[in-house]
């Protein structure tokens, strides 16, 4: 089976990495049938890997028998290559949460990320530094002989409809820029920090438009990773 190994990552703090990283795996897994694994690379918080222990232990024992749980493994620096290793060949997707800051950490763990997926909220001060990432990674990981990085995506978390025209003008200079943007924006929806985002259910099917938009995220999440 063919492994894709994929991180909503970037070097700010706040901006939806483990939220949307969270969403997103169990979207793949229980909505789309996809085998998953979550690394919680958060050391020392590992708030995903925790947080599944507190959804586990308000269910019974019978309930929990009945999900058909995808594992969250928590990973160091150390660890991380022998926890791939474990996975790769075995799954779809392995897909990498990182800490929020350009330390020893998430360079290591940059290694590994095929397709990256960097998420950006409109702020004038937050440009430049997206920028740099993105240009920083490019030069040392993408235009690398050895790479192993594929992709760099950019997208709008946090997306108000109400700056419509302030996310399409910073959509122009980022392309202007060369720095590939994706189509689909997520939106900046409670529901998206309360209900769903947990590891143990989907975004339910029947919903009407009001999830469209992040569901249209992850149809491209899938499409840029192929
Ligand atoms: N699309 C969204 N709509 C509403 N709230 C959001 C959205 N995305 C993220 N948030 C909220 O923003 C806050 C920061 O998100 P999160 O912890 O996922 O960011 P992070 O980038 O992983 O942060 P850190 O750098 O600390 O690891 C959380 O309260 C989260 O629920
Ligand atoms: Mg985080």
């Amino acid at each position: 089976m063919e492994t894709k190994i994929i991180s909503i990552v970037g070097e700010k703090g706040g901006i939806g990495k483990t939220t949307l990283n969270l969403i997103l795996a169990s979207n793949f897994h229980y909505a789309k049938g996809k085998k998953v694994v979550l690394l919680d690379g958060d050391n020392p918080q590992y708030s995903i890997y925790k947080k599944r222990q507190r959804e586990l232990n308000l269910l019974e024992p019978s309930e929990i028998k009945e999900l058909e749980l995808y594992p969250i493994e928590r990973v160091t620096v150390e660890s991380l290559q022998d926890t791939i290793m474990k996975y790769y060949g075995l799954i779809d997707y392995i897909i990498l949460d990182l800490p929020g800051s350009l330390n020893v950490e998430m360079v290591k763990g940059l290694l590994y990320v095929e397709h990256i997926f960097i998420p950006f909220s409109h702020d004038e001060l937050e440009i430049d530094s997206t920028s740099n990432f993105y240009f920083t990674l490019k030069n040392n990981f993408l235009d690398n002989e050895e790479r192993v990085l594929k992709s760099v995506n950019l997208f709008f978390n946090k997306y108000k409809l109400v700056r419509k025209n302030k996310f399409s003008l910073l959509r122009q200079q980022f392309e202007q820029a060369g720095i590939p943007m994706m189509q689909s924006v997520v939106k900046d929806r409670t529901i998206y920090k309360e209900q769903y985002r947990n590891t143990l259910y989907p975004i339910p099917e029947n919903k009407e438009d009001g999830e469209l938009d992040i569901k249209r995220f992850f149809e491209e999440v899938e499409q840029l990773s192929n």
